[in-house]
């Protein structure tokens, strides 16, 4: 096993992963040969998302990024999904191998920018410019993407129109939506707490996308609020809607937004698309097969705005030991 600091360090990294409204719906316990993930379902969103199918897929996040943060230090981890457990809660295993020094399997660059990467990805709201470079860039992601077992497809510029139209319709529906909203005004536009959105990374009015979820007014702005988002659109897919589906594809997730942050892109992880079936069916029809999970709009902000992180909870809340008597490291 890493030593406690580099575990600790690792959880810490791994937290830094998207979730659901900042849910950080996740627990990791740390044994005496394996470190194991669970969901937190005390942090499920019901209204938003009642199956916690979102829970999941953020959870899959924070894996992928534990796994990248660890390769960094020269650690493999071997994942077992969805072990057998009474606890449902429980999604995965992980058991580590460190790396040989002479091994040719020693972490690349891109391994450690992408873990470097991790610190610098925020969540952005606000117009972008068109990503430069990206058909090449697509043809990586959409490797990245069914490397963790999810297929990404990218959404032309034609069909932008319709889509933004559809999240209107969404928009307005979910305002109207007693138990939705008042779940998205407990969760978004406060102070730091160490959870949910807070008021300044959330678009100030006048600025949001048509294609974003509507949240309540921020104060982020910058040149291109109220201007045309000029983002490129991807769609993860996957084959079945099981439980592991959504653990992988948040992994997917997590692997497409790093390798952009590396690229140097601003990304946003868009699901109100995603929360009802009229809209899922909307999103297959412009993509063929598979079932949609998460948009992800990637493009370049203009001009850099804050570098404050969104908040997380502390490591003692989310970070437990089995047998926290027998370890003295
Ligand atoms: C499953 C999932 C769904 C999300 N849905 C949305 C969304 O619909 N709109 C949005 O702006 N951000 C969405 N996010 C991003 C979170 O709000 C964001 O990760 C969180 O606030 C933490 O901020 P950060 O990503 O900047 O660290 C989602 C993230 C995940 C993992």
């Amino acid at each position: 096993m890493p030593d406690r600091r580099t575990l600790e360090s690792a959880v810490a990294l791994a937290c830094r992963a998207p979730s659901l409204h900042n849910s950080q719906p996740w627990r990791w316990v740390l044994g005496a040969h394996a470190l194991t993930l669970y969901s937190d379902n005390d942090r499920i969103l019901p209204a938003t998302d009642p199956s916690g199918r979102q829970m999941v897929l953020s959870c899959g996040t924070a894996l992928d990024h534990l796994r990248t943060a660890l390769a960094a230090q020269r650690w493999s981890s071997a994942i077992e999904r969805m072990p057998r457990s009474p606890d449902r809660q429980c999604l995965a295993t992980l058991r580590f191998r460190r790396l040989d020094e002479s091994s040719d399997t020693e972490p690349s660059d891109t391994g450690a920018r992408l873990a470097a990467a991790i610190a610098r990805r925020r969540t952005e709201r606000l117009p972008m410019a068109a990503p430069p470079e990206w058909p090449s860039t697509v043809t990586l992601l959409q490797e990245l993407a069914e490397d963790a077992g999810a297929h990404l497809d990218g959404i032309g510029e034609d069909e932008r129109a319709a889509l933004d139209d559809v999240s209107r319709r969404i928009s307005g529906e979910k305002r109207a939506d007693p138990a939705y909203l008042s779940e998205l005004n407990w969760w978004t536009g406060h102070a730091m707490f160490p959870e949910g959105v807070p008021a300044d990374t959330l678009p100030a009015a006048g600025s949001a996308v048509a294609v974003e979820r509507e949240f309540p007014p921020g104060r982020a702005t910058s040149e291109t609020s109220g201007e045309q988002d000029h983002a490129a659109i991807l769609l993860l897919s996957t084959a079945t809607d099981r439980r592991l589906d959504w653990l992988r594809c948040g992994e997917a997730l997590s692997a497409v937004l790093l390798a952009c942050t590396d690229r140097g892109l601003a990304t946003c992880t868009v699901t109100h698309l995603t929360e009802s079936e009229d809209s899922r069916a909307f999103l297959r029809g412009l993509t063929g097969d598979g079932v949609p999970q998460v948009l992800i709009r990637a493009g370049v902000r203009t001009p850099p705005g804050p570098e404050t992180p969104t908040p997380r909870r502390p490591l003692s809340e989310v970070l437990f030991r089995e047998h926290p008597e027998s370890d003295s490291r």
